[in-house]
């Protein structure tokens, strides 16, 4: 039944697990065992441990790159890079004819300068609004355009982004966000793609990536909140099946990973069998947006003086440790592990600034927290 209405679930266990967990004192040996490393900025960077792994991500902005002493944090800590914003349609190419590309070039600059992997992300984000569903083309105009227009204009838009970028990125979101949460509605309705093609524009999508790209590059679809939702997690396997039942090539599926410290269906045991499922179904799995939110509703207020609980951070660490026991376990088919930011300076979950969060392995300098030893440690 929960699996049905989306959040209660959640709703229900986030409630009840944190007092259970407070009443009984979470135990804290493990996070001093950490704790003694914090101050240490003499450690091995995580894309170097994981170096027989996966490669290691974060996803950045360009102006990131100009603050002091961020080229360095990045160089050590990661060897492959998702632009956070600076690949969507709606910052690249905001107006028909109209393309931005310097802060894309950055990054790429940057990267290869590096040696590091580039995560192309995303081309048709399902709820992005852009000029291309427009009927006159005009981003601000409530009226769409027609199912004909809307395939020359993403054929165009391919190609020139495949021309563009193509030879440097090799892993593509093809779709992002695409499936929904019900069994009667596997794909996001809210969607303007959605809207004017049905799922003809998913199929189309990768038909022309298929086109555009290299024969070596790998084409994912992207999707959020997969371990919440046994339906989702459906609908998602479903997408590729419908695509692959039309000849179609879909390598793998990207697992954002936008979690938060005590969603109790965000389990190791979902993402083991979600991991099977794949392997099963011969899918590569990235993990594309890795955090992890330190509150249990989105309407939660702060914790009280802006100071994290330590059962809090407890619970965090050992939820990030799990997971990455998981991953490595399931080596063979995750490609890559990527962090939605950087630090809990330079995370979109911060920047939601409602309240002070600490999504990530490293605090507001850079520097390596619990959750990054506890990761680091086998
Ligand atoms: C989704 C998108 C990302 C990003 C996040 C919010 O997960 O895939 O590109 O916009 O939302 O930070």
């Amino acid at each position: 039944m929960f699996q049905l209405i989306p959040g209660a679930f959640n709703k229900f266990m986030s409630f009840f697990l944190p007092l259970v967990l407070m009443l009984s004192g979470t135990s804290t040996e493990k996070l001093d065992k950490y704790s003694q490393y914090l101050g240490n900025d003499d450690y091995t960077g995580i894309a170097e441990v994981y170096e027989d792994y996966f490669p290691v991500g974060c996803a950045v902005w360009s102006g990131q790159l100009d603050e002091e002493g961020i080229q360095d944090f990045i160089k050590k800590n990661f060897n492959s890079i998702t632009f956070e914003w600076e690949l969507k349609q709606i910052a690249i190419n905001p107006r028909e004819n109209e393309w931005n590309i310097g802060g894309t070039q950055k990054i790429i600059d940057f990267a290869m300068a590096n040696g590091m992997k580039l995560r192309g992300h995303t081309m048709m984000w399902s709820v992005s609004s852009t000029w291309m569903a427009k009927a006159n083309g005009d981003p601000d105009s409530s009226e769409f355009c027609t199912k004909d227009v809307l395939f020359e204009r993403m054929d165009a838009y391919f190609k020139e982004v495949f021309e563009k970028f193509g030879s440097v990125i090799d892993d593509w979101d093809i779709v992002n966000e695409p499936s929904y949460f019900y069994p009667w509605q596997t794909y996001h309705p809210n969607s303007d793609w959605y809207k004017i093609a049905g799922e003809e524009y998913i199929v189309k999508a990768f038909e022309l990536a298929q086109k555009y790209g290299n024969d070596d590059d790998k084409f994912y679809v992207n999707e959020i909140k997969v371990l919440n939702n046994r339906t989702k997690e459906n609908n998602l396997f479903k997408t590729v099946e419908m695509l692959r039942s039309k000849g179609l090539r879909v390598d793998g599926i990207g697992i954002q990973c936008h979690l938060d410290t005590v969603s109790i269906n965000e389990s190791q045991f979902n993402l083991e069998r979600l991991l099977k499922r794949a392997k099963k179904e011969n899918l590569d799995v990235q993990i594309t947006e890795m955090d992890m939110r330190c509150y249990t509703t989105n309407d939660q207020e702060g914790w009280p003086d802006g100071i994290m609980p330590e059962w809090i951070k407890y619970w965090q660490m050992n939820k990030y440790q799990r997971f990455f026991e998981i991953f490595r376990e399931y080596k063979d088919i995750i490609k890559g592990v990527t962090f939605w930011g950087l630090d809990d300076a330079h995370s979109a979950v911060t920047w939601e600034g409602k309240r002070a969060d600490w999504p990530l392995l490293f605090d507001v300098n850079g520097k390596p927290k619990e959750n990054f030893f506890a990761v680091c440690d086998f």
